[in-house]
């Protein structure tokens, strides 16, 4: 039947979702099945003319800390005088959290679909996985940071020329429960339309 039940619990949960910060992420990492799940439910977004403009990058391990080398090292390039105290800091950027995917927006144009509706898209999919990352009761950060908007990087993630990375999603167990944030009132952001 369709539409299902309501699932009050889960509306709740995503209602007081928070970000965590990357910084408060720890150990256990999640696991390979739930990992598997955050990302079935990436992918299960609008996307219209099923183009699938995103892929992701996982990142776990080993390859946390290698993919920090190359972060310090970037760093050092476009920051000749970085004190080792920074560099440290790039080095260890990953391993804030246990696990990182990088969600990458891959973009056909030209192409009937515009470019603006396949970036929704990306941007769908790095908040579902916030969702099912907060469903299944993990803290996670989406983030940019300057190594998003950097061509040396992308050229380490292998992206193509019609690829850019939409955002890091950090994921791990929160360490605390963060703070609430101010948020806008509905009623401020909500209008109903009527004829001009
Ligand atoms: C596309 C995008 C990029 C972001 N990049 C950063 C970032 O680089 N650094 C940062 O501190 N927060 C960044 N944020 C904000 C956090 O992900 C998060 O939204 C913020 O900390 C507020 O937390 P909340 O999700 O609980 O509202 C970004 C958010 C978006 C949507």
């Amino acid at each position: 039947m369709y539409p299902t039940a309501p699932l009050y619990e889960s509306l709740a949960r995503l209602q007081s979702r928070r970000s965590v910060k990357a910084m408060h992420l720890q150990e256990p990492a999640p696991s390979n099945t739930d990992l598997e799940q955050i990302l079935q439910t990436a992918i299960r977004v609008p996307d219209h003319g099923k183009l699938g403009p995103w892929r992701f990058i996982r990142f776990t391990g080993q390859s946390r800390a290698a993919f920090g080398e190359l972060l310090a090292q970037r760093y050092g390039e476009l920051n000749p005088d970085a004190s080792a105290q920074n560099k440290t800091f790039e080095r260890n950027r990953l391993l804030r959290a246990p696990a990182v995917i990088a969600v990458i927006a891959h973009i056909k144009a030209p192409h009937k679909i515009p470019q603006w509706e396949q970036q929704l898209s990306v941007g769908a999919a790095c908040q579902n996985m916030l969702v099912a990352a907060c469903l299944l009761g993990y803290g996670a950060q989406w983030l940019t940071e300057w190594y998003a908007y950097d061509h040396v990087i992308d050229q380490a993630l292998g992206l193509a020329d019609n690829e850019r990375v939409a955002g890091y999603i950090y994921i791990g167990a929160a360490e605390t429960q963060p703070p609430e944030r101010v948020r806008p009132k509905l009623e401020d952001v909500l209008s109903d339309w009527q004829l001009p």
